[in-house]
């Protein structure tokens, strides 16, 4: 998380920092700063919250200088106040940073004990007092540097700007992304390509272990050691999009709306609407003689994954493995090769999904990416990327990325099932109409239920707890339900399997907790009924959603009753996303919070 961004240039700075500093708020906006050199002169500003807080303080005390670096910051170390806010500036040293520095506490006692005065509660300023320690030791600015690097430890991305040198820029990567820009008189330095899309699209990823000294006209990469490495320049496809909401109040809002035209381009990549067949699958990832599937992600994109488990299992009768990225990492999993490995994740950033790949690579497994940002560093270290096509997810809470996500590991599973011969020809003809048939179904159901949503959502907004239930693939879809509704509108939600209800939750049950039930027409529906009369036994306020036929059936009397139209059952997990979604939309926009931007979160976690 963080976003960071760096000029070495022959134009002012300030304002353009700034502008690409808008396009890398999705990773955090605890608060932001920016530091230039004018006339051999080190300053900054820094403001908490929002960067339009440090906008109006540029405004009224501008900064001049043709070199500068900047951040926004989600915080780890430290308050989330100004003074903490990077860059972190020490005996002429500045410091921008994302990531965490892992022994920071033991090197901030050290320097200390040598006298060091810290002004912050961040892990960075380690990073600056050290690199000014070696500094007043004799060393130069670049050795001074590179003994840094190798007395900290953690998962950095790190700029770094010296008073005394207004023509350098030094940079470090070791976990979190940096990329190099190069520009025509100047460089560039960002946490991703679509920050610097605006200057340039000559783009080198750093890796690993890589430090970089740029100077308006060169740009040299060096390992931690001082040895020269060379990083291939590749054209970026990042456009510097324009950020805009068109007529919606909200991205999150605008992002739901899409979800038909989205879906249909995400699938597009993957079947064949005419010959309602799928496409060939990137032959790295050999679905026939395949023993399983290790899966991994985290929040929305895990859960995306559950219900990805669910298909893979059915129609291709291929075993998954699946956990939370957190865990997967450091469970010593047993693998095989004969297995592959799949990561879900829209950033394509997210670190505890990045150390789960590498995990899985090391032991020798094929890996496949299925992505939102093609270019992201999941991607470039995967045998096969399978996009999802969404565009640009700006709204914190994931609803495109999610239903994109599902799309593609619809598709995937069929594709399997094709391959392992247990999805018959018919079958394949049939499972991939009713997916074409889902961009219309999904903008029918957009256009229909955005009233009753926006007047239950009024409702639900007077409750503290929401309990979600759901059965088969509607299990995971009510655990994204609870997670929509508590990260954007902070009531208290939990999703659960409607089997597990009477194994706990049911102690719950009463007037004051709503129970969201999610159950189509399906094989399960009369087994889910079932826990929503036992629900209703104990006082229990029942919302359903549900389909025609599912309506019909019940005979319960609910707070709510939501009807989708009744739709084939591999397209049922997306289609109920949508009132998931805008039941979390309303409540959250009801009740006043930070839709876009809700409290605490960021876009993209690239720390533990
Ligand atoms: C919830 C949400 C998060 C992300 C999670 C993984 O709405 O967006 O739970 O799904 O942080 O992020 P990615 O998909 O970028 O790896």
């Amino acid at each position: 998380m963080c976003g960071i961004v760096g000029i070495v240039g022959n134009q002012p700075v300030a304002e353009r920092l700034v502008d690409a500093l808008k396009r890398l708020e999705y990773r955090g906006y605890d608060s932001a700063g920016v530091a230039t050199i004018d006339n051999g002169v080190m300053d900054r500003r820094r403001a908490e919250g929002k960067l339009f807080n440090l906008e109006k303080k540029l405004d009224g005390e501008p900064l001049a200088g043709t070199i500068g670096i900047a951040h926004t910051r989600w915080a780890t170390h430290g308050v989330p106040n100004e003074t903490n806010a990077h860059p972190h500036f020490v005996g002429g040293v500045a410091v921008v940073h994302n990531g965490i520095i892992e022994n920071f506490s033991e090197l901030k006692d050290e320097l200390i004990a040598d006298g060091a005065v810290f002004t912050t509660q961040t892990d960075t300023e380690v990073v600056a007092q050290l690199i000014a320690k070696y500094r007043r030791q004799g060393r130069d600015n670049r050795a001074a540097m590179l003994a840094m690097l190798n007395h900290v430890k953690g998962a950095y991305a790190l700029v770094v700007m010296f008073a005394d040198d207004p023509d350098t820029i030094m940079a470090a990567r070791f976990g979190p992304p940096l990329a190099i820009g190069f520009g025509k008189g100047e460089m560039f330095l960002g946490s991703d390509a679509i920050a610097l899309a605006p200057f340039t699209n000559e783009i080198a990823y750093l890796v690993d272990g890589d430090c970089a000294i740029l100077h308006k006209d060169s740009a040299e990469i060096i390992d931690f050691a001082g040895n020269p490495v060379e990083r291939p320049h590749q054209i970026s496809q990042a456009t510097a999009f324009v950020v805009d909401k068109g007529n919606h109040r909200h991205f999150m809002e605008k992002e739901i709306y899409e979800q038909p035209e989205v879906i249909s381009h995400a699938l597009s990549n993957y079947v064949d609407f005419h010959g309602h067949t799928v496409k060939p699958v990137d032959a790295a990832i050999d679905f026939k003689s395949l023993r399983g599937l290790a899966v991994s992600a985290c929040g929305t994109a895990y859960l995306s994954g559950l219900v990805g488990k669910y298909w893979f299992e059915r129609y291709a009768r291929l075993p998954v493995e699946i956990d939370v990225a957190s865990e997967f990492r450091y469970r010593e999993m047993p693998l095989y090769r004969d297995q592959a490995a799949l990561f879900i994740s829209q950033s394509g950033e997210t670190a505890d999904t990045l150390a789960s790949l590498r995990y899985c690579h090391e032991q020798g497994l094929k890996i496949g990416a299925i992505v939102n940002v093609k270019e992201s560093t999941i991607a470039r270290e995967s045998d096969a990327i399978f996009p999802i096509l969404a565009g640009p997810e700006i709204g914190v809470a994931s609803t495109k990325a999610f239903t994109c996500q599902l799309a593609v590991l619809a598709s995937l599973a069929i594709a399997a099932g094709k391959a392992r011969g247990t999805v018959s020809p018919e079958e394949e003809k049939q499972l991939v109409k009713s997916l074409s048939e889902m961009p219309r179904i999904m903008s029918q159901v957009l256009n229909s239920i955005q009233p009753q949503m926006e007047s239950l959502a009024r409702d639900l907004s007077k409750f503290k707890d929401v309990l979600y239930l759901g059965r088969g693939t509607s299990f995971p879809l009510a655990m994204e339900g609870a997670l929509k509704l508590k990260e954007i509108s902070y009531i208290h939600a939990e999703g659960y399997a409607a089997g597990e209800l009477k194994h706990g939750p049911i102690a719950l049950i009463d007037e004051n907790m709503p129970v969201i039930v999610i159950a189509p027409y399906d094989r399960f529906f009369e087994k889910t009924v079932s826990n929503m009369q036992e629900v209703a036994a104990r006082g229990g306020r029942i919302i359903f959603i549900t389909d025609e036929k599912g309506a019909a059936a019940s005979k319960l009397e609910t707070m709510a009753t939501i009807v989708l139209p009744n739709v084939a059952e591999i397209i049922s997990p997306m289609v109920f996303a949508l009132p998931i979604q805008l039941l979390a939309y309303h409540t959250a926009v009801f009740m006043g919070t930070d839709v876009d931007q809700p409290r605490n979160l960021a876009k993209s976690v690239t720390v533990e």
